[in-house]
Formats: structure tokens, C-alpha cells, sequence
């Protein structure tokens, strides 16, 4: 709910209107994945942002910052920003190591920097992308460049979900089950297992679909499955950015 729609919840309020705005919190930061490589693109770094809209109490209501950059700054207006580390989110220093990479939705963003980055460096480690969202009609971000990439080969593997087109719902975590095989073969060869996007629900889907991966495919018991996943994490070979 947003303020206006809680007033009317809760209301009426019986509040000096200046008092009652003074009251109100001072508009926070939003943070956004850069999904550029500056070695890529000298002097430009470029966000993905996917515009907040939904319906509440019979009205729109649209996200702040979304929106705001999504529909009404103007090209070469100047706005306030500022940069925030995401530490221990990012490509292995070796260039070798094969890397899968899980983004769903917004969380395509830092992926789509991280390819670049690949492709800039001429990296030879392979790269694997899991990508979803609704619907690829409406949905499929960057649909021109990930599929240029993939035959360019600098995607090895594209493994795509749509969640809203069939009868049924598909996730990534369906097709990371499916393609647990191969999944484990990277994972032997010391890939580097990323995930970005939504934290309540995806993420930790995920985590439990890739231990259970390992588990499965690497015939290890609970304790020693669970060694190995707490391994990844502790050396850095399973990352997550999630929000
Ligand atoms: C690490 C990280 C990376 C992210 N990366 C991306 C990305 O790459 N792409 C992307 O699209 N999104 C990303 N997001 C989400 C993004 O930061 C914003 O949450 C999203 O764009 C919605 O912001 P909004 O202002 O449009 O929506 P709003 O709904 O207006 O605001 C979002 C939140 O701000 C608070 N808020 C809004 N208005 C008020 C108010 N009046 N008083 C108090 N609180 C208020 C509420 O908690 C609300 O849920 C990321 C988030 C994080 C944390
Ligand atoms: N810009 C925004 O839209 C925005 C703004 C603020 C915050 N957020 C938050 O940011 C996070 C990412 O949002 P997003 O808009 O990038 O996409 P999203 O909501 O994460 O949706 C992307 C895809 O993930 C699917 N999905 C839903 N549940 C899943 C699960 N358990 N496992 C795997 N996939 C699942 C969705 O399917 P279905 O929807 O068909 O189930 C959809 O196809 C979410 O937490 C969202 O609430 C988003």
C-alpha cells in the first residue's frame, strides 16, 4: 500500500495536512544493477529498469523511481546518483573458469554486463544463461543481443522459462532440474554459479533445486552435499544478488 491508499484504509485522519506531511519519511535511494561493461562501452553504463505499475484501491499506481525514469526524465536531463560495490557479486578472476549465470526478470541485469565483459576480454571460459519471465512476446529483454551472442558463442548455453504461456508454470529452477546433467559437468569443471532477482521466492527455489543437483548427480549424502554447496559459497563460486 502506498500512503494515500493506507489513509483510506485507515481513515480518516484527523491531522494538520502540513503536520501530517512532515511526518511522512523523505524519499529513499533505489538501488539498480548496472548492466554495462565500461570495457565494452567506454563512458556508458546503463541500467535495466522494468517500470512498477499496478492497480490499488481502482486507481494506477505507479512505482516512484521506476517510472520516473522510465517515463518522464528527458534525454540529457542530470540526475542524482551514486555508486554501491556489490561485493562478492562478480566474474571470477581467471577468465577460464565457466560461469552459469541465473537472472530471471530484472535480474538479467548484471548478467547481460557480465557477458559483455566476456566478450570484451575475449575470456575463453564458457557461459551458460538462465533467463525468464512472463511472456517472450512482451518480456524477453535484450531478445536481439542474447541471441547475437549466442551465436557469436559467446553464450554457450541459453535455457529459456516462460512462465505465463503454457497451462503450467516454468521456472527456471524447472529447467536447471532438467538439465541437471550438464549442470553437474559444469559444476566438476569448477563453474561459477550465479543468481539476481527476486529474493523471496526465486532464490531460494533455486538454491534448493542446485542442492539438490548436487546431491543427486554427485551422489553425495545430505552432510556432504550440504559441505559442498557451504564450499561454493565460502570460495566464492556460488554469488547472489538478490532483492
Ligand atoms: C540490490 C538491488 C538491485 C536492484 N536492481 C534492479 C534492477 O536492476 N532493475 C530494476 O528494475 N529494479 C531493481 N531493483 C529494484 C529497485 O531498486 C526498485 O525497488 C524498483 O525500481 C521499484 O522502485 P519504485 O520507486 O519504482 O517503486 P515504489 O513502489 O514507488 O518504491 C519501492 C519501495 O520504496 C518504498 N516507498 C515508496 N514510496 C514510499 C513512501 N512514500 N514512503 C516510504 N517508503 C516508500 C516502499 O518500500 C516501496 O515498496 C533492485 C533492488 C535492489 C535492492
Ligand atoms: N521493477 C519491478 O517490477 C520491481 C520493482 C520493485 C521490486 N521488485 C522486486 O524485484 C524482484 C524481481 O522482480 P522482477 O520484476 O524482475 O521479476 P519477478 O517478479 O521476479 O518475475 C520474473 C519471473 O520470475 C517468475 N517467478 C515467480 N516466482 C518464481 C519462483 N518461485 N521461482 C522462479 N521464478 C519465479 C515470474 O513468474 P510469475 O510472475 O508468472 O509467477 C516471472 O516469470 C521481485 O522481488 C519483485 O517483487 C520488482
Amino acid at each position: 500500500m502506498d500512503v494515500l491508499s493506507t489513509i483510506e484504509k485507515f481513515g480518516p485522519l484527523q491531522v494538520n495536512p502540513e503536520a501530517f506531511t512532515e511526518a511522512l519519511e523523505a524519499l529513499q535511494p533505489r538501488l539498480y544493477s548496472i548492466s554495462s561493461s565500461l570495457r565494452a562501452n567506454p563512458g556508458l553504463v546503463s541500467l535495466t529498469v522494468d517500470t512498477v505499475r499496478y492497480e490499488i484501491d481502482n486507481r494506477i499506481r505507479l512505482g516512484v523511481a521506476s517510472t520516473y525514469l522510465g517515463d518522464r526524465i528527458t534525454p540529457g536531463e542530470i540526475i542524482k546518483v551514486y555508486t554501491q560495490p556489490a561485493h562478492s557479486f562478480g566474474l571470477p578472476t581467471d577468465p577460464n573458469i565457466p560461469i552459469i549465470m541465473v537472472g530471471p526478470g530484472t535480474g538479467l541485469a548484471p548478467f547481460r554486463a557480465f557477458l559483455q565483459e566476456r566478450e570484451a576480454t575475449k575470456a575463453a571460459g564458457k557461459n551458460w544463461l538462465f533467463f525468464g519471465h512472463q511472456r517472450s512476446a512482451y518480456d524477453f529483454f535484450y531478445k536481439d543481443e542474447i541471441e547475437e551472442l549466442l551465436s557469436s558463442g559467446i553464450i554457450t548455453e541459453l535455457s529459456l522459462a516462460w512462465s505465463r504461456e503454457g497451462d503450467e508454470k516454468h521456472y527456471v529452477q524447472d529447467i536447471l532440474r532438467k538439465e541437471k546433467v550438464k549442470v553437474w559437468n559444469w559444476l566438476s569443471e569448477g563453474a561459477h554459479f550465479y543468481v539476481c532477482g527476486d529474493a523471496k521466492r526465486m532464490a531460494p527455489d533455486v538454491e534448493r533445486a542446485l542442492f539438490e543437483i548436487i546431491k543427486e548427480e554427485g551422489v553425495l549424502n545430505d552432510q556432504k552435499a550440504s559441505d559442498y554447496f557451504s564450499d561454493m559459497k565460502l570460495s566464492g563460486r556460488y554469488q547472489t544478488d538478490v532483492y
